[in-house]
């Protein structure tokens, strides 16, 4: 079932929420300084600066502000267009990991979302449920753990989201997490829902390829094509299919 959302607008800026949770999050949850001084923030280390993870009254949660990247990020760090409460970021992002958690598919679920408004441009911030005892798919590479079983199950993961229509927006390997016991994706900045077709899914699935190439998977894995990249095609396959 579906959340029961809860929008509060507040001189911090408008915050959305999961209606049933008390106490409230407000616009201070979004705000790295009231953490550290209840000695409730920390650095999480991995990530590229821009995520902290928080001890809230709702359990640990990982908050982020929206950066931008690439050229325009020199002029405009954390400015986007605003286009009306829906077009927001981090509203968005809330709703794709609320209806992913809803359809039982593992992403962080979503704890609240914030953007403020000036003038024409809006920040964003998102707080979702930290993922306890995860590594990054990319620090399983580095680690030497990324094997034939690993990438199997790293395809199943993907299929899931694609069999519910769900596109990630930046799929590498820094947005799968591994814990003992399940793989997540994470990080749905610009997700959304599509009609599930082979184009945008093949595409999804070769931005993965180029990441763990850039993360130098070809010289740390010998034959990793047949090694590891097939098997994740195979883990793929098979759950789409299924
Ligand atoms: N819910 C979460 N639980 C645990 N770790 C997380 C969570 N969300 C993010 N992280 C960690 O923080 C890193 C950066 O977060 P992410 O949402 O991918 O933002 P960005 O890629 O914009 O920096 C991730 O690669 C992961 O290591
Ligand atoms: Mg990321």
């Amino acid at each position: 079932m579906m959340m029961q959302e809860q929008i509060r607008a507040e001189a911090g800026g408008t915050v959305l929420c999961d209606a049933t949770l008390a106490p409230a999050p407000d616009a201070h949850w979004f705000d790295p300084a009231y953490w550290r001084e209840r000695g409730a923030l920390h650095a999480l280390d991995g990530g590229r600066g821009g995520v902290a993870v928080i001890d809230t009254p709702a359990g640990a949660g990982v908050l982020r502000h929206y950066h931008r990247g690439g050229l325009v990020a020199r002029f405009n760090r954390d400015r986007y267009v605003w286009t009306g409460a829906d077009g927001t970021r981090s509203f968005a992002e809330f709703r794709l990991l609320a209806r992913a958690v809803a359809l039982g598919l593992p992403a962080p679920a979503p704890v609240a979302a914030r953007y403020r408004r000036h003038g024409l441009f809006y920040t964003a911030d998102l707080i979702t449920r930290r993922i306890e005892h995860a590594r990054t798919l990319a620090q399983c590479l580095a680690a030497g753990r990324l094997d034939a079983d690993l990438a199997r199950e790293t395809g199943a993961l993907v299929a899931r989201f694609h069999r519910a229509g769900i596109w990630h927006a930046d799929l590498n390997a820094h947005n799968v997490l591994v814990t003992g016991e399940a793989l997540y994706l994470i990080d749905f900045d610009r997700g959304e829902l599509r009609t599930p077709a082979e184009g945008w899914q093949l595409a999804n699935l070769a931005r993965l390829h180029r990441s763990l190439l850039k993360l130098g998977a070809a010289k740390l894995i010998p034959g990793f094509q047949a090694a590891v990249w097939e098997p994740l095609l195979y883990g793929y396959e098979r759950t789409l299919g299924a």
